[in-house]
This record gives structure tokens, sequence and C-alpha cells, in this order.
């Protein structure tokens, strides 16, 4: 149910009992005044009866007086005529005044000239009871004067004691109905005079014919019955009459007041009609204000509806401006609910954001983190760094520095915002970042251009006024007490940065520290490690060497001595069996093999250096020079040869028979290299060695060498080949193609020489032979030996 309704409900209810109460009351109200109504209408035919009677008694009183007048005591009729004339003109309701004797004879009027002949009067003899009541009234009658209906009221005369004469006044009963028109009855009231003798006396309301008439039957019959009292009748014309009326004991008449039943209830009608009408409207305005009032609050209510349904839907909030206190009460603390939660969601809204910066900070701090603890680029841990800054801290530049141990220069690292400054390097000055690496701390400055503090190096100082950000501060990168860079945020003019924020940077500058000396560590680590494994590796090449070297050197040696035998035995034999002898092929084919396995056997020396050599000092431009024509030939026509000859080559200690092997065997393996032809390159140079470069297992020492190269661009070889192409028998190639004595051979003549030999190689693109040989001043006795 709405809440109109039950207000209308309310109001309806309230009235209601007050109506129902009122018209209870107002219903007995009616009742007792038309009870009052009705008494009074009995009260006033009494007063009226009781006036009737006065008039009677007072005319009685007058004929009393009249009566014992001296001049009838007398007997003097003359001079009572005279007397009495005026006062029958002073009783204008008597209509004539006699005196009669006891038969009834009239014989003095004071209305006509006395001794004028008089009627025997028509009013009754006095009867005893009336004698002795001292006077008596008659019926109705017409007046001997004015022929108007009267009534006779008569008086005894006494003289000496004895009734003479009677005195009579004729009492005009329409002096009697004035009196009943007089009285204050309700309008349509008749009153009624009826005699003893229920005979009209008089009659008001036009009801004059009725005078001298006897009286209607039910009032006559109610009057016999009580002195007083009140009954309901129906009039002639069917009109329902209320009469009330009251009989005087003193001359029997009845005085009776008829009043319309209408003219009764009208008040109670009237009054009923508007306490109705009253009581309507008195529900209507009620209903009319109940309403006005329940859509003013229902108004306020809805609005309070919506304004909460508003709070839910974080639609902006409205509360009405009710005058029920009430709904104002309840609007302000919904308003007073909203601000709250609005205050509070501000504040969940400011946490929610504290805490979404600090895991994002977190989250990056970790990535960094991640970062330096598998990379070893300073540059994308940098670059991780300064991203995380730009986008934690929302600023526009942020840029990394290192500085440079030997210049302390500042060398851009990485950055963000600042792409024109890739690639700096600041000599450094006295800029916030100068200052935080001179410090250790975090610098900060509101406009670096106006800081007193600042000198900014040229460059940097138009960079900042072209780039705006004026605004900065920047934290060193720490390293153990050292700062070896510093990471600086720049911005608009006048932007401070929080201390958390500058914080913030200097953690992750520590981190962009800890990456940076990391990497650091790491190519130290890296270097120091790869010079390492380099030499473990050229010692194990060197031990392998050694072992193999010695391995083969003995065995060449012992089947030297073996082949040695073999040769000589079958030289004899074929001397003693002579050239036609049927064996000298088998013989013959003996001795080729022997020379063949001495010539192995001899490659194997040269390989483990034991060979017998005849070093000569000789020039190695020179050398090759004249060993051209002889390895051109061996090449065939689809390899083309190159010689560039250092023009200062200088001078080397070496058997020229070894040379020219070495050459033959490098410039042949670089043809089986290229089956389909191609360049081969040969450069001879003076260079100077270090132990490093010799690397440290090498025999060889450092200082002067000359260098002769043989490049091809053959097929090249891999790493698993690289390995081994030094070792004797080891070969690619097909069987009877090659034997893999050939550069064995070459190391050993090499390393026998005190030179050092030297490949690299690529698949697909070639390989090129460094040879190194010793240096020797041009006047350096060929019997000096070289190392070994
Ligand atoms: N210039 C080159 N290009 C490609 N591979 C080469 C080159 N020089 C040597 N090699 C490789 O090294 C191996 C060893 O060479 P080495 O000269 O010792 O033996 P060989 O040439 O196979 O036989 P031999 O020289 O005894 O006839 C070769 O079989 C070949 O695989
Ligand atoms: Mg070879």
């Amino acid at each position: 149910m709405k809440l109109r309704s039950h207000l209308v409900l309310l109001i309806v209810v309230a009235i209601i009992p007050a109506v129902a109460v009122s018209a209870v009351a107002l219903y007995f109200f009616a009742a007792q005044t038309k009870t009052t109504v009705e008494t009074s209408l009995v009260d006033t035919a009494r007063a009226l009866s009781l006036a009737v009677e006065r008039d009677v008694r007072s005319t009685v009183s007058a004929l009393h007086v009249l009566a014992g007048s001296a001049d009838l005591k007398r007997g003097d009729l003359r001079a009572f005529h005279e007397h009495a004339a005026p006062v029958l003109r002073a009783w204008p309701a008597w209509d004539n005044l006699v005196v009669l004797d006891l038969a009834g004879q009239e014989f003095v009027d004071p209305s006509v000239p006395f001794g004028a002949p008089l009627p025997k009067t028509h009013a009754p003899r006095l009867s005893d009871s009336a004698m002795r009541a001292g006077f008596a009234v008659s019926e109705v009658g017409t007046g001997p004067v004015t022929s108007a209906a009267t009534i006779a009221v008569q008086v005894p005369v006494s003289i000496d004691g004895e009734i003479r004469y009677m005195l009579a006044a004729s009492l005009r009963t329409d002096a009697l109905a004035e009196l009943l028109t007089e009285q204050r009855v309700p309008a349509g009231t008749v009153g009624t005079l009826v005699d003893r003798n229920k005979i009209v006396l008089a009659r008001t309301g036009g009801g004059e014919r009725a005078v001298g008439q006897p009286a209607p039957p039910d009032l006559a019959d109610n009057v016999s019955e009580m002195a007083e009292g009140h009954f309901s009748t129906v009039r002639g014309e069917g009109q329902p009459v209320f009469v009330a009326f009251s009989t005087s004991p003193v001359t029997g008449w009845t005085i009776a007041l008829s009043t319309p039943r209408d003219a009764l209830s009208q008040p109670f009608e009237s009054s009923l009609k508007l306490f109705g009408g009253g009581a309507l409207l008195v529900i209507s305005l009620g209903v009319v204000v109940a309403l006005m009032l329940s859509r003013r609050v229902s108004s306020s209510l809805r609005s309070l509806a919506s304004a909460a349904a508003a709070m839910n839907s974080g639609a902006p909030v409205r509360v009405p401006r009710s005058r029920v206190q009430e709904v104002k009460a309840i609007g302000e603390a919904l308003l007073a609910v909203h601000r709250e939660r609005e205050r509070s969601e501000e504040h969940r809204a400011l946490l929610l954001a504290d805490a979404e910066h600090r895991r994002r900070a977190a989250e990056s701090l970790n990535d960094v983190k991640a970062l330096v603890s598998e990379s070893l680029e300073p540059e994308s841990v940098a670059q991780a760094v300064v991203n995380a800054m730009a986008r934690l801290l929302g600023a526009p530049m942020v840029v990394l520095y290192r500085t440079d141990p030997d210049s302390s220069d500042l060398v851009l690292v990485s950055e963000v915002g600042a792409p024109e400054r890739r690639g700096w390097h600041i000599p450094r000055a006295t800029g916030t970042v100068a200052m935080a690496l001179e410090t250790g701390t975090p610098v900060q400055s509101a406009d670096v251009l106006t800081d007193p503090r600042i000198t900014l190096e040229d460059r940097l100082r138009a960079d900042i006024e072209r780039s705006q950000y004026r605004a900065a501060f920047a934290v060193p990168l720490m390293v153990r007490g050292t700062a070896i860079g510093s990471l600086m945020v720049g911005d608009g003019i006048g932007r401070i940065y929080a201390d958390e924020e500058i914080d913030l940077a200097q953690t992750f500058a520590h981190h962009a520290a800890i990456a940076m000396n990391n990497a650091r560590l790491y190519q130290e680590l890296r270097a120091a490690y790869d010079k390492l494994s380099v030499a473990q590796q050229q010692l194990l090449q060197a031990q392998k060497m050694e072992a193999v070297g010695r391995l083969a050197g003995g065995i060449a040696h012992d089947f030297n001595n073996l082949i040695t035998v073999i040769s000589g035995r079958s030289v004899m034999l074929m001397r003693e069996l002579g050239p036609d002898h049927p064996s000298r092929r088998k013989i013959e084919i003996i001795q080729s093999t022997a020379d063949r396995a001495a010539d192995i056997t001899r490659q194997l020396l040269a390989f483990s250096r034991k060979q017998l050599l005849a070093p000569k000092r000789l020039n190695v431009n020179e050398q090759v020079r004249a060993m051209l024509p002889v390895l051109e030939r061996l090449l065939g026509e689809d390899i083309t040869v190159t010689f560039l000859p250092d023009v200062d080559s200088g001078t080397v200690l070496a058997d020229p028979a070894q040379i020219d092997q070495v050459l033959v065997n490098l410039l042949v393996n670089a043809r089986d290299a290229m089956p389909h032809g191609g360049r081969i390159e040969l450069v001879t140079a003076n260079v100077s060695l270090t132990r490093d470069d010799l690397g440290a297992e090498s025999e060889a020492v450092p200082g002067p060498y000359v260098m002769l190269s043989v490049q091809d661009t053959g097929e090249g070889m891999d790493a698993a080949t690289l390995e081994r192409i030094f070792e004797p028998f080891f070969t690619t190639k097909a069987m009877n193609r090659g034997t893999g004595l050939g550069l064995a051979t070459v190391y050993g003549i090499i390393k026998q020489s005190g030179g050092q030999i030297v490949v690299d190689s690529h698949v697909g693109r070639g390989t090129t032979f460094r040879i190194y040989l010793p240096s020797v001043a041009a006047d350096v006795r060929p019997d000096a030996p070289g190392p070994n």
C-alpha cells in the first residue's frame, strides 16, 4: 500500500470517529432540542393560559371595583352610569358594561343614554358556586354592541350584605387572540383558545371563522383527559402537527398551540445538513491535505530512494530538500553515509593506487634483478632500469651514464626520452650527475639552468635548453664505495621528486651498478678463461704432437735401419743376379718399395724433428720466387697463384730444401681443397711476435719473425679436422691419394727451424696457413743453430 493511501486512511480514520461522535451528539442534541421545544411550547401554552386568566381576572377586579362603587351602594344608578362610561372607554377589550338585576334585565348600560330601554341580558344567571367565587364567565357569544365574539364576565353587587344586582362586562375574544399572536412561537404555529365546553373562543393564524365553533375532536378529547400536555395529530390539510395545550383552572379555558412537525424538526435538519456538509468538507479537506502532504512526503521519499539507488550505482547523489523533518534527517544521514563512502572509496583508491605502484615497482625491480642475474650485458640491464624508472616515476627523461675509468668522462649507456644523447661522451662538469658521482649521494635540482651549484658542459646545456627538462635528480651507481655511473631523471622545470621516489631510483641504480660490475667482472673472467683454455689447448696439442713425434721418430729410426738393410741387400742381390735374371723384376719392386718406405720414414723423421738439417741464411722471398714455376706446374691451369712479397722481407735460418718441401706440401693441399679451381695467395711479411702472440706453451721465442702465408679459396676445414691435421697419417683423402704425412712433415720442419705454424680455416671459404720463421740479422752465420 502506498504512503499516500496510508496517510489518507490515517486522516479518514482520525476524522470519522470525531464525525461519528459529533453526529451522535448532534442526534441527541436534536432530540433534546425537540423535547425542549415541545416542552417550551407546553410552557408557552401555559403562559398564554395564565395571561388569558390574568386578563379575565383584571376584568373581574375592575368589575369588583365598580361593584363596590358608592353610586351603586346608594342605588344612584344615574351617577353610576355617568362614572362607568369613562371606565368602559378605558377598557378597549370590553365590548360593553351593564348592570342587570337578578332576573337578568339590564338597566344601566354606559354605552347607551341613561334611561334608554335595555334588553334582557343573554348572559346566564350566576350560579351559586360563581356567587361564592365572586365572579362568573359566560360562554362565548356575540357582543351586544360590536357584535364581535365576546364572553361575559359577571360579578355580584351586594348592598347591605344582600346581592342586589349583577355587574357584567363583555370581553372581546379577539383581544385574547392578540395575546396568542404576541407570543414567540415557531412559524406556522396556530394558537386556539377553547372554553370549558370545547367551543373555540379565539384562534390565530387566520382561523377566526372557527371562533364559536366546537374544537376539533382530537383536541377536545385530549383536553378533557388532562389539564396540560401535548399530542400529535394531523391537520385537515394532511400536515402532521404537534399540539401543546394548557387549561386554566380559573376559567377552565384551554390554550392549544399547534405547530407543524416540520417547523419543530427544521432546526435539527438544518443543523444536520450543516453538520453533514461541514463533516464532508472537513473529510474532503483532510483527504486533500493528506494527499498534498503525502505527495510532498512521498516525493521526498522517492528522491531519497533514488538517492540511495544512485549511491549504489555510483551516479551523482542528490538528496531532496524536504520540509519533513524525518525525511530531512534521513537525507542528511544518507548524504553523510554517501560522503563517508566516497571518502573511504577515495581512500581505498589511493591505497590501491599506492599498492599498485608498489607492486609495479617491486615487479620492475624483480625484472631488473632477474635480468641482473641472468644477463651479462650491462646495456640491457641499464635499458630495463631506465624504462622502469620512466614508467614508475612518470618521468619524461631518464638517462644512465657510466664513468669511463680512463678519462672519467660520462658515457651514456641507455636512455628514455633523450635519443639525441645516444653515444655521448661528456667531459665531467658539475651537473647533477657529476655532483652525484662526486658525493656518492643523490642530488636534486628544480632547475639545473639557474641552480647556482651547477655548471653544465656546453653540449649538455644546449640539449637541456632545447628539451626543457630543466628539473633533474641524479643518483650514483656505487660499487664498493666507488661511483661507477649515475642514473639521472629529467623533468619539467620545478618538478621536485619525493624522497621515496629518489630512494626507488637509488634501489634501481644499485642493481644497475651490480649488473655493470658483474658484466665487467664477467668480461675479465671470460678473457682470462679464454686465454687459459687456449693455452691449455696449445699445451695439449704440443704434448700430443710431442708424444706422437717421439713415437713416430722412434719407429722411423728403427724402420730406417731395417729399410737400409732391405735396400742394401736388394742392391747386392740385383748385382749378383745380373740384368737378365727372371727374378730381377721382383727384386726391383722390393727395391722401389724400400725406397718409398724410406721416403715415409724420412717424412716421419722430419715430423719428429729428427732429420738432419742443413740450415742456411736464406731470403724467403727469393726462395718462394725460385719455387714458383715448379709450383705452378704442380697446380694446374684452373688455379691462379699470386705472390705478394714484403719488399723488405727479412732473412731466416733454414734448410732451403725443407722450405721447398713445406711450400710444395701447402700448395698441393690447397690445390686438393679446390677441385674446381680457385686462387692461391702467397704473402710474406716481417712481424714481431710477443709471448702472448706465440702462446705460453710455445717453444718459439718472442721477437722478429718472417711470416709466409698460403691462402686458398678452397673448401676449408671443420673444427674436428682442424684439430688433427698435423697428426701423422691423418688424412681425409681417398686411399692412395694422400698419406696424411704432408702437414706432419711441415709441422716438424717449422718446429725444428724454431718457427711457428698457425692455421685459420672456414668451411666453404678457404684456408690460410701462416708460417713464422725467426728472422735473423743478415750477417748471422749459418752454423749458428736455430731453436732445435
Ligand atoms: N689447404 C687445405 N684445405 C683443406 N684441407 C686441407 C688443406 N691442407 C690440409 N688439409 C687437410 O689436412 C689433411 C692432412 O693434410 P696432409 O697434407 O697432412 O695430408 P694429405 O694431404 O691428406 O696427404 P699427403 O699430404 O700426405 O699426401 C688433409 O687430408 C686435408 O684434409
Ligand atoms: Mg698433403
